[in-house]
């Protein structure tokens, strides 16, 4: 396939900075569906993002059908409940969940990945490509934010990928590496929390500080 350069799209004009430093994870989506050319220029931009050689092994399935979504919406909602199983939770229900939880919002978002107006779901061609895939993923997720469009990267859980790859026609060589709900937020973008970096980086030497 010969390969097609590409301009960047006038609609990504938001600044870096502002994109990085207020995406976070939207969980609750409106239903207002996203147009094509949107949709187009998420995928452009998750092409455009590093990769080994440049062999391009990303791949992605986007579900748009409601009955894709829904039915997917479903295996999602039983994967999370499974991996809160597998860490040993003994809930069973989101109202059961402390408010004070971090899993209380993804919990949100278990019920509510059937109501997505678009999922992307993300894959390497073939196993141990995860390096070369999730750069992409994350230009897609910014690509978003800068078009106004939330999003959350989650996984999947064992339980459910066989299902998942029957029913989307998913060859088995092929890597499960994440699902992205997106949609306009029922709510505001950024900002978000994280640890001050002198706390995450080390100068030259593990332990070492850096000069701020
Ligand atoms: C590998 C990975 C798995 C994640 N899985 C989930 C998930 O299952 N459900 C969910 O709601 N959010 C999930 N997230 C989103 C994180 O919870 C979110 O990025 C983190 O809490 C920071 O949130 P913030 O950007 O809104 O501050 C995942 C993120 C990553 C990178």
């Amino acid at each position: 396939m010969k390969p097609i350069r590409l301009d960047p799209p006038p609609e990504l004009s938001m600044p870096i900075g502002e994109a990085m430093f207020s995406q976070r994870a939207i969980r609750r989506l409106k239903p207002d569906p996203i147009e094509k050319a949107h949709l187009k220029i998420l995928l452009d931009a998750a092409s455009k993002a590093p990769n080994g050689g440049n062999y391009q092994p990303g791949r992605y399935l986007f579900l748009r059908e409601r009955s894709s979504v829904e039915t997917f919406g479903a295996l999602y909602h039983e994967a999370w409940w499974a991996k809160r199983r597998d860490e040993g939770h003994a809930w069973t229900r989101r109202e059961e969940i402390p408010d004070d939880s971090v899993f209380r919002m993804p919990a949100l978002l278990a019920d509510e990945m059937r109501n997505a107006p678009l999922i992307v779901l993300a894959f390497g061609l073939h196993a141990g490509m995860a390096h070369s895939v999730f750069p992409g993923m994350q230009n897609l997720m910014l690509a978003a934010r800068a078009l106004g469009i939330g999003s959350t990267l989650t996984t999947l859980h064992p339980q459910v990928i066989d299902r998942v790859y029957a029913l989307f026609d998913v060859p088995e060589q092929a890597e499960f590496h994440g699902c992205i709900p997106l949609g306009y937020p029922r709510g505001r973008f950024g900002p978000t929390s994280r640890r001050p970096t002198n706390t995450t980086t080390y100068a030259e030497r593990w332990n070492q500080p850096p000069p701020w």
